[in-house]
């Protein structure tokens, strides 16, 4: 190729014909992004995670048609999307044997064992809810889209309130709102907030062991169904752990089982008194004014530096990652952006709200894949 540098302003240089063909490429790649991710969406809907599963790991193109009831003439197309999502890292293939014609034998990646239901059954990841099919189908719902579509129209609009979420100007209610703006997308909202919390809970303790050594109470702040608090007493016995969550969560949680205390309320009143507080994946969800305020409650809850007072907080420092891990914190960015008030944060901004809310101190613990563990002292 030849190399090109002709000036065609002092401050534009006009690109190599490599980066010329570098650029079409990545125009094309990023415009048509979304595709990989309805091509996702589609797997989903097909049930391709849990067919290749129950074909024993690895199925062919015509055992899929039969086991997923496609017509047949439709396996070209099924090929073109494997190939997409094969490129992508969704699934895995092979050649079914020596032959040049030979068929392709699909197989499940880490991320597709994840949207199939029963796939760690008595494994060591089975945290009891590892599907997250209800992500993948939130995240990519109409509701979410049409969202994204009005970002250019909410950031010229200065008659919706600053904390308006392009979700809430388009749709006119909050995503998650008492009176929903669509019933089927709350429950999946809520059935793939669920199983995040479950998702990796195993593994983060083991990540975090100095985090909970030697605490003597917990209250898991806005804790869900109380899956982190149970796996938390599992692995400490010696932690009394007390799950605070709305009423129609609380309603809904298991019954106490004696390791577990389920308390219903609301943490910008009241958080009942622990040596330390924990906060997951809860603060991204909010405003930095709220997070000061449910900071503030937390700070009530707790005793001094001295006597092992601290919260304990987990979610996305942005800074602390690059490559896949970075991209995915700025889409879940965005992604709170466009859905919600909330936002991930850089350590300086995470800095200001300590000191906001009147903390003293913190350290980053540790970071497990794209969340740090922070732990803020009074
Ligand atoms: C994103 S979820 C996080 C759940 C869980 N900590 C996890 O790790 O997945 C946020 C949680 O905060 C709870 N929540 C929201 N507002 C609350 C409030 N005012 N008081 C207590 N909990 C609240 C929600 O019901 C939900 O369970």
């Amino acid at each position: 190729m030849s190399s090109s540098t002709t000036p065609i302003s002092p401050q534009l240089v006009s690109p190599t014909d490599d980066e010329l063909l570098q650029a079409q490429a990545n125009l094309w790649r990023h415009s048509l992004y979304y595709l990989t991710s309805m091509a996702l969406r589609c797997a989903v809907k097909l049930g391709i995670p849990t067919a290749i599963h129950r074909l024993g790991g690895n199925a062919t193109l015509p055992a899929l048609i039969t086991a997923l009831s496609l017509p047949p003439a439709k396996l070209p197309f099924l090929r073109r999307l494997m190939r997409l999502l094969v490129s992508s890292g969704v699934f895995t293939t092979e050649r079914g044997g020596a032959a040049a014609e030979a068929e392709a034998v699909y197989g499940l990646a880490p991320l597709s064992l994840f949207l199939v239901d029963g796939a760690f059954t008595g494994s060591e990841v089975d945290d009891g809810h590892t599907n997250q099919s209800a992500f993948v189908l939130a995240a990519t719902s109409a509701h979410y889209v049409e969202a994204a579509l009005g970002l250019d129209d909410w950031f010229m609009k200065d008659n919706v309130p600053a904390a308006a979420s392009p979700f809430e100007a388009v749709h006119g209610a909050p995503l998650l709102h008492e009176t929903p703006v669509d019933a089927e997308l709350n429950r999946l909202v809520s059935e793939a907030l669920v199983s995040q919390n479950h998702m990796g809970i195993g593994l983060a303790l083991r990540e975090s062991r100095r985090v909970f050594e030697g605490l003597e109470s917990l209250v898991d702040c806005g804790g869900g169904d109380g899956a982190a608090a149970r796996a938390i007493v599992r692995a400490f016995p010696g932690i009394k752990c007390t799950v605070l969550d709305l009423p129609q969560v609380i309603g809904t949680a298991p019954v106490a089982d004696g390791a577990v205390d389920y308390v219903a309320g609301d943490m910008f009143s009241y958080i009942p008194p622990a040596q330390a507080v924990l906060l997951k994946y809860v603060l991204s969800h909010w405003s930095d004014d709220d997070c000061v305020k449910i900071l503030a409650q937390c700070k009530k809850a707790i005793p001094s530096r001295e006597a092992g007072g601290k919260v304990i907080i987990k979610d996305v420092v942005v800074g602390t990652s690059s490559g896949l891990m970075l991209e995915a914190e700025l889409l879940m960015d965005m992604a709170m952006m466009v859905m919600t008030s909330g936002r991930e944060r850089d350590e300086q901004e995470w800095r200001e709200i300590f000191t906001n809310a009147g903390f003293s101190d913190y350290k980053i613990m540790n970071k497990i894949g794209a969340r740090c563990v922070i732990e803020v002292y009074p």
